[in-house]
């Protein structure tokens, strides 16, 4: 299915004028040093944490390590057409550090085919420049292996820069820019609608992504961070997928991030959530970040599978929600 990408150009000029601040700051000559000095340093932190507990080949090896997560949805509007539906949700592959080229991910993804897939940004590694083509060079394989009925959508991260947009199309993922895309089986349609980076960037506006939703038309939504999970429930979305915070990527036993980089509550730092009425879920992210390092915290490939329905009661999870809810516990940037 093709959808006609249309942007909009303020958005256009707000994101671009964004991110030559940010080179500037982060490549300018007084603020360069400090920046690669801090990143250099939590790096090698990190790698000496893990060298002196003995944990570093270990945890380079879990990068490499991924997990097929199913996850099973059930939406109360969501047209029978639909039931059974399957969604592959990628998220965060910074694929220009992928050093086995993707083809883990491969091999998963090739076995899997479903209705649609989804990239919830983060696709590249690189924090400024417009070097981005090592990343698309090694999107493409990923891409070309996934076999989706409906095709393949993205939304963009905070490391991914809006001259991406049009090579990514190019080579199959079509990114959603404060808009959305009908889903259609049949007479029956559902919404799939995207934001830009509500993060870094917080070129999100999910006034103009849903300005064309139908009263009763179930909408799912891609977004990179979880960050605007209340705003979206207000606006009536159904499902939100999302990822960054890559589930904490070093995490303690029982995967308990020590830290994730979002300012949500801990419920939404991984897996699936409920928002009010809404359903969310966050990837622990495809690929790694910083350090190559994982540790109670897998990466992840998932595969949503719709239902038309009422959830069933989740008794500890509405407990959950709202005992997070109560004391605001939030997650602190180390890695982006
Ligand atoms: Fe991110």
């Amino acid at each position: 299915m093709k959808h006609e990408i249309t942007g909009d150009s303020q958005h256009r000029q707000t994101r671009l004028r964004l991110q030559s601040e940010k080179f500037s700051a982060l490549l300018g000559a007084e603020s360069a040093p400090a920046h690669q000095e801090e990143m250099q340093t939590i790096t090698t932190a990190v790698d000496n944490l893990l060298k002196c507990t003995g944990f570093q080949g270990r945890a380079r090896r879990n990068c490499f390590d991924y997990r097929l997560e199913k996850n099973e949805v059930y939406l109360p509007g969501l047209p029978p057409a639909f039931d059974g539906y399957t969604i592959l949700h990628l998220s965060d592959l910074h694929a220009d550090g992928l050093v086995d080229e993707g083809e883990g991910i491969m091999r998963i993804v090739e076995t899997v085919p479903c209705d649609l897939a989804v990239m919830t940004g983060d696709f590249s590694s690189e924090e400024a420049g417009a070097h981005y083509e090592p990343c698309l060079e090694a999107l493409a394989p990923i891409v070309r292996s996934i076999s989706a009925q409906d095709g393949i959508f993205g939304v963009l991260g905070n490391h991914d820069l809006w001259e991406m947009v049009p090579e990514l199309g190019r080579i199959g993922v079509q990114v959603l820019l404060n808009e959305a895309a009908q889903l259609r089986r049949g007479t029956a349609d559902i919404v799939l609608a995207g934001v830009d980076d509500p993060h870094y960037y917080k070129c999100h506006d999910l006034k103009k992504a849903l300005a064309a939703v139908a009263p009763d038309q179930v909408v799912i939504l891609l977004s990179h961070s979880p960050e605007i999970a209340a705003e979206a429930s207000r606006y009536g979305v159904d499902f939100y997928l999302c990822g960054h915070t890559h589930g904490g990527q070093i995490c303690l036993p029982g995967g308990i991030a020590l830290f994730a980089n979002t300012s949500c509550i801990r419920s939404y730092v991984s897996g699936s959530w409920k928002c009010g009425t809404m359903q969310g879920y966050t990837s622990r992210g495809t690929g790694f970040s910083l350090a190559a390092a994982r540790l109670f915290c897998p990466p992840e490939i998932t595969l949503h599978t719709l239902h038309t329905g009422s959830l069933p009661c989740d008794f500890y999870g509405v407990i959950e929600e709202n005992i997070g809810k109560l004391f605001n516990m939030t997650g602190h940037a180390v890695y982006a």
